[in-house]
């Protein structure tokens, strides 16, 4: 197996400024397979009919719910593609507005404003409230788009150990009150933030917080209130921000923050200014999400229990999946080569994760991305459980550093805290009922 392109596959017609050249040779021979495609390594064989696709961020399996799409159908019937205009002109009375109150409610937050991504909310955010020479402490696994954010406001960039608090606490000491980034369930290998830890860290420096709730929001908490909701927090978690192509499965991204903060964020960050608003049947679209997130906790349920098996399943196996107190679960093959291996190995027979490599996960911890999916029943988890266990020799796991790391490991699996995941807010019994009814519903997701 190959890897490695040679340099510059792309047709030499159009003649490249040199730096621009010299980039894309880096690209070639770094990054794309050695083919005459220059696709990247993220990028394998779409799953085909029957397979087990765990790329998808779906979490709650809704991205084909009937009352989702009917609704966003009849608004688009309706309303075609709205105004075309900044959501700055946006009247008083505009269906955003309500969607966004419903959003702040099922946050437990004072205000919400809509971007139209999670990347914009946190660029926009972080805009609006960072300035030049401020410190700003961010965790080193926390996403790209809150580094840029960092970079766009020009302020100081601090960042600490991933869910270090004691290394976070040394910078505050050296550093003084900033700011402090941090996800609640990280993206790459599902582990969950110290959100309290962070809380009372930041306190005591006088610090704000902004915790990114992508990875949590709809799949935790009360109703699916998220991660900060369900630690009873939010009075006290300055601003939490979500992208909403994940369990909310549309395409517009959130910042939860105090009601003053809305139209100051609303009127002054750049993605909300200078960027189109988000579409009428988008708004459409998650109004009736939250409805469905909010009544189905059969879909949290089910969700963390397939997690909860196919991670324990995994670890049985010996992958070391310890990092991962969530619906993300990591397979931490390290080089890039050893993922491509493990991804080819995955795809031939039947199951696709997600390829993450550097700079998106520390260097030489490159993984494949399982995203754990409420539709997924009984059998699919034995078959992702079979493959996993017939490609081991294959995929050099015993050589893998993560499972040397596994070794040493001396505490069992991590597990998610009180409360914090979907059984917590509604009893048991009750869940288990409503999920046997939602079975048809899953199933039809699938
Ligand atoms: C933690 C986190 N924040 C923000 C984003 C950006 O979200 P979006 O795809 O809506 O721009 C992502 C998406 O990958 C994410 O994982």
């Amino acid at each position: 197996m190959t890897t490695r392109a040679p340099r510059c596959l792309l047709s030499r017609s159009f003649p490249l400024p040199p730096l621009t050249a010299a980039r894309i040779d880096r690209f070639e021979a770094e990054m794309a397979y050695a083919d005459t495609t220059a696709r990247s390594l993220v990028l394998g064989p779409a799953p085909a009919p029957g397979d087990i696709n765990l790329r998808s961020n779906d979490y709650l399996s809704l991205g084909r719910h009937p009352e989702l799409v009917d609704a966003q159908v009849k608004a688009l019937v309706e309303s075609g593609n709205g105004e075309m205009m900044s959501a700055v002109f946006l009247n008083p009375g505009n269906p955003q507005f309500d969607l966004e109150r419903k959003f702040a409610d099922l946050l437990h937050a004072e205000g919400a404003v809509l971007f139209q991504s999670g990347y914009q909310a946190n660029t926009g955010l972080l805009e609006a409230v960072a300035c030049p020479g401020l410190p700003v402490y961010i965790d080193q696994m926390a996403h790209a788009s809150l580094y840029q954010g960092v970079m766009i406001a020009g302020a100081d960039l601090r960042p600490f150990r991933h869910s270090d608090v004691e290394h976070l606490l040394r910078q505050l000491r050296r550093y003084g009150p900033g700011i402090i980034l941090m996800e609640t369930v990280y993206s790459t290998d599902g582990s969950l933030g110290p959100i309290a830890e962070i809380m009372d860290a930041a306190e005591e420096f006088g610090c704000i917080l902004i915790a990114d709730e992508s990875h949590s929001l709809g799949t935790h908490g009360p109703g699916g209130a998220g991660l900060v909701v369900a630690l009873g927090l939010q009075d006290r978690v300055h601003f939490r921000t979500a992208s909403l192509a994940k369990a909310f499965c549309g395409r517009a991204g959130l910042v939860a923050c105090p009601r003053r903060l809305a139209p100051y964020l609303r009127f002054t960050s750049a993605p909300s200014i200078f960027s189109s608003a988000v579409m009428p049947h988008e708004l459409v679209g998650f109004a009736r999400t939250i409805d469905i997130v909010q009544r189905d906790e059969y879909r949290r349920v089910r969700l963390h229990r397939n997690a909860d098996r196919l991670r324990s399943n995994l670890d049985a196996l010996g992958y070391n999946v310890s990092a991962s107190a969530s619906q993300i679960i990591a397979l931490e093959a390290g080089s890039e080569q050893s993922v491509v291996r493990l991804g080819q190995a995955l795809n031939a027979r039947g199951v696709y994760g997600s390829p993450f490599f550097a700079p998106a996960t520390p260097k030489h911890r490159a993984c494949i991305r399982l995203s754990v999916n409420a539709a997924l029943v009984d059998d699919d988890l034995e078959r992702i459980t079979a493959v996993c266990g017939e490609i081991r020799a294959a995929v050099g796991l015993a050589e893998w550093a993560s499972t040397r790391r596994k070794g040493r490991r001396r505490t069992p699996l991590q597990r998610e805290p009180a409360g914090a995941g979907a059984g917590g807010h509604l009893p048991v019994a009750q869940a288990v009922r409503d999920e046997a009814g939602g079975e048809t519903a899953l199933r039809q997701a699938a």
